[in-house]
């Protein structure tokens, strides 16, 4: 299908318009940002590796019956998505207490929260994406209540589906991020990506606190060994069979 000029430079992702005015092409890029784009840099094959990751969750999740955006993976760091009208919320999910979490209350690190925390937080750059409280999320009328009431019920289930799969491959699923949208038929869809960017990985094998991290807090915390830990989920993440 051919692609069509850029529509939308992000930070991790270029989206390109295609043929069809229903599709869009997603290119995953190596460039990494962090605390909102104060810290900058470059994730050797982050592109290709969490095009990958991501493709395979998609379609995992699809065969939960989640409905997302995924089409196709068209190229080692490319993949076709529903075109959807994102939602500009950023659905976050805890299992355990980490990052700003245990910043803003001094919860320890590593905490089980059960029932999983859901919480909802403003997709403003410019704004340092704030947690809303369900008061503002009404008053900003981004969502109507029906439709917050629906994405939380898919954030839960995202996790339920995700925490059994990533047990399976070893790895603790501490926290995630989610983005949503409305496809034109007015559906709610799963969008955006699931990768190393945008979870918080543990791996179970090591009892280290700084070893065991698997995802982009490597990179925030300067940790080193980055591509190292993408690779681990990647090849882990790829041998789960999807029913
Ligand atoms: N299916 C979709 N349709 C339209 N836009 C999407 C879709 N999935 C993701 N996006 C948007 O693509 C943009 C690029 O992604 P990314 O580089 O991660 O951006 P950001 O810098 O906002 O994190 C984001 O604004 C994201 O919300
Ligand atoms: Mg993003």
């Amino acid at each position: 299908m051919t692609q069509l000029s850029p529509l939308y430079e992000g930070k991790a992702k270029i989206i390109y318009a295609t043929a069809d005015p229903e599709i869009l092409l997603a290119e995953f890029k190596d460039e990494a940002t962090a605390f909102n784009a104060q810290k900058r840099g470059a994730i050797q094959n982050k592109g290709v590796m969490n095009c990958a990751i991501a493709s395979h969750l998609f379609r995992y999740l699809a065969a939960q019956g989640i409905p997302n955006h995924f089409i196709a993976q068209v190229a080692p760091n490319q993949m076709h998505i529903r075109r959807v009208e994102i939602i500009p919320l950023e659905v976050v999910v805890r299992n355990r207490a980490a990052g700003s979490l245990c910043r803003q209350t001094g919860l320890p690190l590593g905490l089980e929260l059960n029932p999983p925390l859901v919480e909802f937080y403003l997709k403003n750059d410019a704004l340092g994406d704030p947690l809303l409280t369900g008061d503002r999320l009404r008053l900003l009328q981004i969502a109507t209540d029906e439709e917050v009431a629906q994405i939380t019920q898919m954030a839960l289930a995202v996790n339920t589906h995700l925490s059994r799969f990533f047990a399976e491959c070893g790895i603790t699923l501490v926290d995630f991020k989610l983005e949503f949208g409305r496809s034109q038929r007015g559906e709610i869809l799963l969008a955006d990506e699931i990768s190393p960017d945008s979870c918080r990985l543990w791996n179970q094998e090591e009892t280290d606190p700084e070893k065991r991290i698997l995802d982009k807090d490597r990179f925030r915390q300067d940790l080193g060994a980055i591509e190292e830990a993408y690779a681990l989920v990647m090849q882990r993440v790829l041998a789960h069979s999807i029913p």
